[in-house]
Order: C-alpha cells, then sequence, then structure tokens
C-alpha cells in the first residue's frame, strides 16, 4: 500500500479528486495518510478532517525563520514515513532537505502543460492569465516530479485543454482543473501505486 503525504495551501479540489479516487477504486494500492498545509485557513483541511485523514498546518509564520520552518515540515513528514508526497496546489518552495529525503518521491500538479507557462511566477490564476495573453489555442496540466529546481523535474503525464475564444482566466482555470488536473494526478499516483513509472533521466518511462 503506497503511503501518501498531500502537501496543500488552498481549497484542495486535487486533493478532492484524490480522495475520491481512492474511495471510488479508480486508484488502487494507495492511502492518504497526512494532509499538511502551510495556511491554517486552507478549506483542502476541512476536506481531509471530512475524510478522515490526519491534517496539519506548518506555517513559516509559527518559525523564527525559514530554516527552522523547512526542519519542521521535514519532522511532520518523517513521522509517517510517506512513500509520495504530493504537492497539490502548494504555494511553498519545497526545502532542499525535503527534496533531498525524498528525492524521486515528489510529484507536483502544475496547470500548464509544462515547459510552457512554468517557472518563476507561474502559479494559480497568474498561469492562466499568461496563456490567455500568450493565445495559445491549446493548455492543459502537467504531473512532474519536483527536484530542486522550479517546474523541472521529469514529467508523468500531461492532458490538453481546448481554449475557447469567450474564456476568462477563471473559467480557463476551472476547465483545466476539470478536465486535465483532476484526471491526471489520481492517474499519476495509482500508476506509482503500481510502481509503473520509471525515471530516466530527465523524463520518465511508464509500463
Ligand atoms: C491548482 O490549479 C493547481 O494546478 C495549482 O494550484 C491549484 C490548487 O487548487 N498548483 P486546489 O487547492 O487543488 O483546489
Amino acid at each position: 500500500m503506497l503511503r501518501v503525504t498531500v502537501c496543500v495551501s488552498g481549497g484542495g479540489t486535487n486533493l478532492q479528486a484524490i480522495i475520491d479516487r481512492i474511495q471510488d477504486g479508480t486508484i488502487r494500492n494507495a492511502q492518504i495518510v497526512q494532509v499538511i498545509s502551510n495556511n491554517a485557513g486552507a478549506y483542502a483541511l476541512e476536506r481531509a478532517a471530512k475524510a478522515g485523514i490526519p491534517g496539519i498546518c506548518v506555517s513559516p509564520k509559527d518559525y523564527p525563520d525559514r530554516e527552522a520552518f523547512n526542519e519542521a515540515l521535514l519532522a511532520k513528514i518523517n513521522e509517517v514515513s510517506p512513500d509520495l508526497i504530493v504537492l497539490a496546489g502548494f504555494m511553498v518552495a519545497v526545502p532542499k532537505q525535503i527534496c533531498a529525503a525524498y528525492a524521486g518521491k515528489i510529484i507536483n500538479i502544475h496547470p500548464a502543460l509544462i515547459p510552457s507557462f512554468c517557472g518563476k511566477g507561474h502559479y494559480g490564476l497568474h498561469v492562466h492569465e499568461k496563456a490567455l495573453e500568450r493565445g495559445v489555442k491549446v493548455t492543459g496540466a502537467t504531473v512532474h516530479f519536483v527536484d530542486e529546481n522550479l517546474d523541472t523535474g521529469p514529467i508523468i503525464l500531461q492532458k490538453a485543454v481546448d481554449i475557447m475564444e469567450d474564456d476568462t482566466p477563471e473559467t480557463l482555470q476551472r476547465r483545466v482543473m476539470e478536465q486535465a488536473e483532476w484526471v491526471i494526478l489520481p492517474r499519476a499516483i495509482d500508476l506509482i501505486a503500481a510502481g509503473r513509472v520509471r525515471i530516466e533521466g530527465r523524463r520518465t518511462r511508464i509500463s
């Protein structure tokens, strides 16, 4: 059984998708053992509580400096020894000590087709604003392994979503979530739980 820690910061719709897919059997052989938020008010923590999953807040505001926060976050994760850490809208740069301790075991969902619209400043609604500004006709979402840089780890799954003429950043964000994020993130977890994802250099192989 794959033990999964999910890190969140906001509404938790991706967390909810994982919870629902585990409950309906789409994700096999995986269990969410912990939800961690850097934001005490995150609705994602409510979602975890409703699903009976231990949820905690580890906030940088509660520590004297960033390094103390980084160490506390690592300690909390180590308490449950997850096999996989899922960043589901986690708005905190992953501390280097966590990247090192869990190398090859951290995945992230990004709301664009990496390498488009990713990297510094590309998060949340900004990603969709930039896609509309650039006038691309197709966007989507990417699940990738996390390395020490931003959005540069090996890609696991991607799913494309057409952009409509009358799209706003908000309507586009919602459609990318519904049609892409909530589909490929659970699928990636199921593939990893089945041991079907291998990292080969800068890419992955799915068997
Ligand atoms: C999603 O759009 C995700 O792609 C991005 O942050 C947002 C999180 O939304 N990383 P939610 O908290 O899962 O609803």
